[in-house]
């Protein structure tokens, strides 16, 4: 088992990549915080994760709010007995638009992104700490290594996301707490689908979320997008003490699209 007696947190965990990763990660030994806005299908993912003998609990709430970033750690710790690692998965695509840009937009792309994840990892750091180290890994994306013409703040906040990977990769290395980012590409989750249907994104006259889920997937060599478990087993591998060197790293999981 490759994360055996690993207590840790994925958000947004409910759907897509972090339910994969959860999942996957419990089946692995680990016990898992599955953190979700959707409390429901939150507890869903936890039900799956415990009928196969697996531990793991549901934490509903929304992670732009601080209190809450903050107290999934410690409701974590409390319940399991301590923190190993944590992925910090839940970002949101912020508005395709430049021109006519509703800054609120802006604003919660940032929060949640940027801001929440930052808020998670300074209550997390104390816990990992505590244990004699441990693995914080963001979900970045493709948009954090190269531009997109459709995603200029998803753009920010995703480079932002890598540069707080490296910038804590250097700072905390000495304490055995290793940090890294996943970059994936498009992958097959219901964000695809909000993402390629943003006024002012890719959409042209006669297409659907649907045609152009697939003509991206034919933009990076493997002609194809990512499935949800493709996302998950890097993250495991990142997580896992098999990374015990990898440290600032900001992995594609893209097919090649960046090569
Ligand atoms: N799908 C892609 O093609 C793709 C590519 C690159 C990066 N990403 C990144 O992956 C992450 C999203 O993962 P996914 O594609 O598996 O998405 P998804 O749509 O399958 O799931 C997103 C989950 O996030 C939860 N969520 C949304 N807002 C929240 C909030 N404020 N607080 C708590 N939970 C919240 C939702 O309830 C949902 O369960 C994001 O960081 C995104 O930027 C996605």
């Amino acid at each position: 088992m490759r994360l055996a007696n690993k207590i840790g947190i994925v958000t947004a965990a409910a759907s897509g990549m972090g339910r994969e990763g959860a999942i996957r990660f419990a089946a692995e030994g680990a016990s898992v915080a599955v953190v979700d806005l959707d409390g429901y299908a939150a507890a869903a993912v936890v039900h799956r994760i415990t009928a196969a003998g697996g531990k793991a609990i549901g934490l509903s709430g929304d992670l732009t709010s601080d209190d809450f970033a903050r107290d999934i750690v410690r409701r974590t710790a409390s319940h399991f007995g301590g923190l190993d690692f944590v992925w910090n998965h839940v970002g949101t695509p912020g508005p395709a638009l430049i021109e006519g840009l509703d800054w609120k937009d802006f604003d919660f792309a940032m929060n949640l992104n940027v801001r929440s994840v930052l808020v998670t990892t300074e209550a997390a750091l104390p816990e990992l700490r505590a244990r004699g180290g441990g693995s914080l890994l963001f979900t970045a994306s493709t948009s954090g290594l190269q531009g997109s013409p459709y995603s200029p703040v998803y753009n920010i906040a995703k480079f932002g996301v890598v540069g707080l990977v490296k910038g804590l990769a250097k700072r905390y290395g000495h304490e055995n707490i290793r940090v890294n980012a996943v970059c994936p590409g498009t992958t097959d989750t219901p964000m695809l689908r909000v993402f390629v249907a943003r006024p002012d994104s890719q959409l042209p006259p006669g297409e659907t979320p649907e045609t152009l889920v697939v003509k991206r997937g034919g933009l990076n060599p493997m002609g194809r997008v990512a499935q949800p478990a493709e996302i998950a087993n890097a993250a495991l591998f990142l997580l896992s003490d098999e990374a015990s060197f990898v440290n600032g790293v900001a992995l594609p999981v893209d097919g090649g699209a960046t090569a």
